[in-house]
């Protein structure tokens, strides 16, 4: 049987996406009702600077305080040596360090040149020794940048190259940050990528937003190159403040939804996912997004053995 992980975000894209500061106990309510619908997986907050991203500024806090399932990995993202001994300080054993292929994205979001970025990872991550935490390694703008438009396959596969040379070990997150990718961009991209580098200490995951409605699709299509990591925000929240025109994450559910249709078990519990989506749209309802959420509940659950009497529909 096939299977495949979704990497729920979020606490962490969904909600930096967010401007008015969502209170601390609303964030750790969420997350530990999300924790309970069978993800493997949480991305929960960044330790990045709280001037450039003040509602990442209550990450330690939620990490102390939200009461979580003992098998559950939590991840958050860090930007800067300072982010991960943040973060290993809090506790964090999962880290996404965040790398844009585009130089004026990268500048955008992080305030240095790739080079200097790729640098500062390489120095951080050697000091770590052998203690290091499990690592993603998030490569932004991996399609399209909001300010250089395409980018090219050659240029991801340089990036792709150079984590691996700092960091044998990785997950590295194929990311399409504006959600612009088309794709037939996504299957050739990945169809160079993977063959070339996937292998049993190199794995990829894909994380998608569904700007222009082709999340799903693009998820799809990474699934029939050989990901089988997707990240996706219940409720369809999300988005990168750095990155103008970018609008949610793929939603958790609709990428549950479409891989479950296909027999592609997710270990994702739909019918407690489709009310936890709808109280983290709540908390944003303008922005968010998703399909499957809008659809009557009884008709959304037939066929997965959920209870559905009494659901309208
Ligand atoms: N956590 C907390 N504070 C941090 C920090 C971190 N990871 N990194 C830097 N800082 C603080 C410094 O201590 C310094 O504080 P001070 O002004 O009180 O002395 C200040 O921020 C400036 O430090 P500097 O290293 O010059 O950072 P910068 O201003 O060049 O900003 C980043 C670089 C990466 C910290 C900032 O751009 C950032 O946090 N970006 C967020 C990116 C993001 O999350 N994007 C969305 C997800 S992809
Ligand atoms: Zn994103």
């Amino acid at each position: 049987m096939s299977q495949v992980e979704i990497l729920e975000v979020a606490p962490r894209d969904g909600f930096q996406s967010v401007k008015p500061f969502i209170a601390t106990d609303t964030k750790i309510a969420l997350i530990e009702g999300l924790a309970e619908c069978g993800f493997r997986r949480l991305e929960i907050g960044s330790f990045v600077s709280p001037k450039a991203l003040p509602q990442m500024a209550d990450t330690p806090e939620i990490l102390k305080r939200a009461r979580l399932p003992k098998s559950l990995r939590v991840m958050a993202l860090v930007p800067n040596a300072k982010g991960l001994e943040r973060a290993l300080e809090a506790g964090v054993r999962e880290v996404a360090w965040v790398v844009s292929v585009s130089e004026s994205h990268n500048s955008a979001n992080v305030r240095r040149t790739v080079e200097e970025s790729f640098r500062d990872f390489a120095a951080a991550w050697q000091g770590l020794g052998k203690d290091r935490p499990r690592l993603r390694f998030g490569l932004s703008t991996c399609f399209d940048c909001p300010f250089e438009g395409r980018i090219s396959e050659d240029a991801v596969l340089r990036a792709v190259e150079r984590v691996i040379a700092a960091a044998p070990e990785v997950e590295i997150g194929i990311c399409d940050t504006t959600g612009r990718a088309a794709t037939d961009h996504v299957g050739s991209l990945l169809a160079r990528v993977l063959p070339r580098f996937a292998g049993e200490r190199v794995t990829f995951a894909y994380h998608g937003h569904d700007t222009y409605g082709l999340g799903v699709a693009n998820a799809i299509e990474a699934y029939r190159q050989g990901v089988r990591v997707f990240d996706g925000a219940a409720g369809g929240l999300g988005g990168c403040p750095f990155a103008p025109g970018a609008a949610g994450n793929t939603a958790s559910e609709d990428l549950v939804f479409a891989f479950e249709h296909m027999g592609v078990k997710t270990g994702v519990d739909l019918a407690k996912l489709l009310p936890m989506a709808d109280r983290v749209a709540a908390v944003a309802p303008e922005q968010a997004g998703g399909k499957v959420r809008i659809v009557p509940r009884k008709r959304a659950l037939a066929g997965y053995g959920a209870e559905t009497r009494g659901l309208p529909g």
